[in-house]
């Protein structure tokens, strides 16, 4: 029989479009989920999207739609964009789907007929963002993890009793596979051992979510309900055979991998519940590091994102792939520049391996009508062909057990220095110049030398093949070895290419690409970016566009009177979303007097808004601070920036600009009308 692996990406969240961030968890998946298929694995490799609770409702709501409408539209790009990149998930899971909620139901009976919920009050803060209970905060602080003001909860909610895990959850860290790598286990332990409180596992103010079995006034705690996708999706809970027996054969999972930001739901929150369940924990639970673009983490609300489909376009998904896992550290933070990315691109796979392959075997074309030739007696090998083939031999190795602790870039790394060794073998060897002698020593040494480097590179190919899958296959087909999604990989070693294996047809498999491919990259994100700065009314003047961004809340005292005509009805003003927000960042912009840039959270996100109130208020006295903001602007540029929204103000003809503002306390996100 053989072995099974299971792997899972975390599910997405549809309040955001896929960016480079998310992709690099997907990709990090499927280079593993290859590899074991390979390897002989029954491979099972989850992903999907995570659609329900209050930060996805208020987006929806943001955005004028239904939750189900705004879920499925993301969803659906998520799905589409691994899809278009070749992502080999075996299932995708929406947490909308019935299969999820009816299980996700059959979970929370379980955990409570095991005991281990009970009903009762919370009062505190929450952060919708990320979804979280912060423990010990007060009104008005800032979540530990996003930074975005907390909310204030007071609740009757069901509990769970996390308390009851602590040395249980610390037995289980003893073993030093399970959170990885060891910076997150040591992190997690400290948390646990500071104590846990139970947990709030149900909401009741709002209602996307999966109703509570049997007092459906409440919905599942979002976390809940996302992380039992994992058993969900491979049929706990479910009462048909065919689901027990795949649950049966593949939980526990052998890998979950997860962004470091949200480790203690995976590695306090969901151990707990399983455990409550009775059930298996996962074998690994594995934590990357952040993609930093512009120096900070790439996310929709910083609007510092990469479309991934922008490099799909210009250098292929291949490229993408190899630089991910090549360029980042696996578990630290890593940047992202596009510089960085044709420059790794040209150097390892243009001239790196494409380079070795398509001169490789356009010589054994050239020189043997395009069959392999074997190394022909003693006489012709030389210490350095052996080396080679020892090189591989060590590489070969090296790489299973880097790629297997989930070093990937040095895997890589030991991979490439195989095609480094063989360029080197190459222009020391000279083939081109054996080429041209007809005697037969010559002829004997170019066989030995072309057979070498052809070995090498299928090596180098096979090795490659889970991380850059598109170009690996084709030179596979170019060497005359058919489809390599049927290599044995567990059974790679030197010398298994045969001698007179035809070649296929060669073609380029890596074109170098120039500077005008940063550009293009450059501009489409720019394009991307003002999509509706475009949309700007031709009327606008340079002047008017510099503008800060502001409207009248109280009318100037000048304002003519409005006309009859002027009116508007209740539906036009209904146009426009006035939403609270809080100021988290307040910063002048350089070289501009009046103009300061501010980050407003507004509940579902966070904006970058420029306001022209700099000569009226100090920056300093802005954060924390509520305001109003215009949510469903158009974004417009101003000195470079983007910005997502105006303030309201009143607006003193010759007086300065002032906030509008409430006397009570309103909550963020809180819309006006
Ligand atoms: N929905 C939750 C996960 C629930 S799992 C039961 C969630 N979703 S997310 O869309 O915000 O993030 C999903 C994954 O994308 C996480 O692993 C996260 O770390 C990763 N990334 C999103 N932006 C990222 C970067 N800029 N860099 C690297 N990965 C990041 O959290």
């Amino acid at each position: 029989m053989s072995r099974k692996f299971y792997i899972t990406t975390p599910i997405y969240y549809v309040n955001a479009r896929p960016h480079i961030g998310h992709a690099y968890t997907t990709i990090a998946c499927d280079t593993i989920a290859r590899r074991q298929r390979l390897l002989g694995a029954e491979t099972f490799f989850l992903t999907g999207t995570d659609e329900h609770g209050q930060k996805i409702e208020r987006a929806a709501l943001a955005a004028g739609k239904t939750p189900q409408q705004y879920a499925d539209e993301i969803s659906a790009e998520f799905r589409q964009l691994w899809k278009r990149m070749g992502i080999s998930n075996d299932d995708f899971i929406r947490t909308t789907e019935e299969r999820h909620k009816k299980r996700v139901q059959e979970l929370f009976r379980k955990l409570r007929d095991n005991g281990f919920i009970y009903k009762g009050t919370y009062t505190g803060q929450y952060c919708v963002s990320d979804e979280l209970y912060v423990d010990g905060a007060k009104p008005g602080d800032p979540c530990p993890t996003c930074g975005r003001i907390t909310e204030t909860v007071h609740e009757e909610n069901y509990f769970f009793k996390l308390s009851a895990f602590q040395d249980k959850l610390l037995a289980l860290y003893a073993n030093p596979e399970f959170i990885r790598p060891e910076a997150r286990r040591n992190e997690v332990i400290s948390f646990v051992r500071s104590g846990l409180r139970d947990l709030s596992i149900s909401r009741s103010t709002f209602s996307w979510g999966i109703p509570v079995p049997d007092d459906p006034k409440h919905v599942i705690y979002v976390w809940l309900d996302a992380l039992a996708n994992y058993i969900t999706a491979i049929g706990y809970g479910s009462s048909h055979a065919g689901a027990q027996e795949a649950f049966k054969k593949f939980w526990p999972a052998d890998v979950q991998m997860i962004g470091k930001e949200i480790v203690r739901f995976h590695c306090v929150y969901w151990p707990a519940f399983l455990m409550a369940a009775g059930l298996q924990l996962p074998k690994a639970i594995v934590a990357h590091g952040w993609l930093l673009f512009e120096e900070s983490k790439m996310s929709k609300s910083r609007g510092n994102i990469v479309r991934t489909e922008t490099i799909l376009d210009v250098l292929g998904s291949d490229a993408l792939r190899y630089f991910l896992l090549r360029e980042v550290v696996f578990g630290q933070d890593g940047s992202f520049s596009f510089d960085a990315l044709v420059q790794r691109y040209n150097s390892d796979l243009a001239n790196g391996l494409g380079n070795l392959a398509s001169r490789t075997l356009t010589m054994i074309n050239r020189y043997f009508k395009g069959e392999v030739p074997y190394p022909s007696g003693a006489a012709s090998r030389t210490a350095a062909d052996d080396a080679i083939a020892d090189t591989a031999r060590k590489t070969i190795r090296e790489f299973a057990t880097l790629f297997d602790q989930f070093q990937f870039s040095r895997a890589l790394e030991a991979a490439w220095g195989l095609v480094a060794a063989v360029d080197k073998y190459i222009v020391e060897n000279e083939p081109w110049a054996l080429g041209e002698k007809q005697d037969e020593e010559s002829r004997s040494r170019l066989a030995t030398v072309l057979y070498t480097a052809a070995e090498a590179l299928r090596i180098a190919t096979a090795l490659a093949h889970p991380v850059i899958p598109e170009a690996t296959a084709k030179i596979w087909t170019q060497m005359g070895l058919g489809d390599i999604k049927k290599l044995a990989l567990s059974e790679l070693t030197w010398g298994q290419l045969r001698l007179g294996t035809k070649l296929g047809e060669i073609q380029p498999v890596f074109p170098r690409a120039d500077k005008s491919a940063i550009e293009r990259m450059q501009k489409m994100e720019e394009e991307q970016r003002n999509i509706s700065v475009a949309d700007v009314p031709a009327a606008a003047t340079p002047a008017q566009t510099d503008a800060p961004q502001m409207v009248a809340a109280v009318g100037s005292p000048t304002a003519a009177p409005a006309e009859k005509s002027d009116k508007i009805s209740i539906d036009d003003f209904i146009k426009v979303e006035l939403r609270v927000g809080v100021v988290k960042v307040a910063e002048r912009v350089p070289k501009a007097d009046k103009l300061l840039r501010l980050e407003v959270d507004i509940g579902s996100e966070v904006r970058q808004v420029l306001a022209g109130i700099a000569e009226a208020y100090a920056p300093e006295t802005l954060v924390g601070r509520k305001v109003v903001i215009v949510a469903n602007l158009a974004p417009r540029k101003l000195r470079g920036l983007e910005s997502n929204g105006m303030i309201v103000a009143a607006s003193l003809e010759g007086g300065k600009p002032v906030l509008a503002s409430f006397l009570e306390d309103v909550p963020v996100g809180a819309r006006l009308k």
